[in-house]
């Protein structure tokens, strides 16, 4: 069976397809498909991103897509930057100013609370199914460590003491927020293949 991904982030991609390579599902992001739109991500939450980007795919190509949107939630900033995630510092997708951002809107904050939530939309044979995952952690004072991307050099999950940079993918794709939500696709799929 073969699904688009929308999305052309290599680690995102790689990450997906480590944890869907024990089922009959192969993953094709937008490049496959000769799709190089800048979708919109207009909306005000999470799921609203997600199903806005797999709704675009499927009216354009017609082809069945899952899309994810992801947050990090901090609490001690009223989760911020939530759905801003990626434009934080101003300018989309650069990580480290909006690493930098974050670390100073948290310096002398003692609750370092935060989570990662990731929303993936899926839309199969004309209907709409969202999943969800989230994982628990901590905010870092400083930026360690030099795998992963995003937010990870500066998050630490619940019950390690290294961030997400630190750990590394094999360890990342088992508890993350993304393997959590991915999971739940991946348990639809198989019940939706195989009944
Ligand atoms: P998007 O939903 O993938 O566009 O991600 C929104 C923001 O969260 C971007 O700044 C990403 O770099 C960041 N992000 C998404 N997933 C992760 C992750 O697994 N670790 C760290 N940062 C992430």
């Amino acid at each position: 069976m073969k699904i688009v991904f929308a999305t052309n982030n290599k680690h995102k991609l790689e990450e997906v397809r480590k944890i869907t390579a024990q089922y009959p599902i192969e993953i094709v992001s937008l490049a496959d498909i000769n799709c190089q739109d800048d979708i919109p991500e207009t909306a005000e939450t999470l799921e609203g991103n997600a199903l806005q980007k797999a709704r675009y795919i499927q009216d354009k190509f017609g082809l069945d897509c899952f899309a994810d949107d992801t947050g990090l939630e901090v609490e001690a900033l009223d989760n911020a930057p939530g759905v801003y995630s990626a434009r934080y510092a101003g300018i989309a997708h650069d990580s480290e100013a909006n690493m930098k951002k974050l670390l100073t809107e948290m310096e002398g904050k003692v609750n370092r609370n935060a989570r990662f939530r990731t929303v993936i939309a899926l839309l199969l044979n004309g209907k709409e199914y969202l999943f969800d995952g989230i994982v628990k952690g901590v905010i870092t004072s400083e930026k360690r460590g030099e795998n992963g991307f995003g937010y990870d050099p500066i998050f630490i999950p619940e019950g390690y003491t290294q961030t997400f940079a630190e750990l590394g993918n094999d360890i990342k794709n088992k508890i993350s927020h993304r393997a959590k939500a991915v999971e739940k696709l991946d348990k639809f799929l198989s019940e939706t293949i195989t009944h």
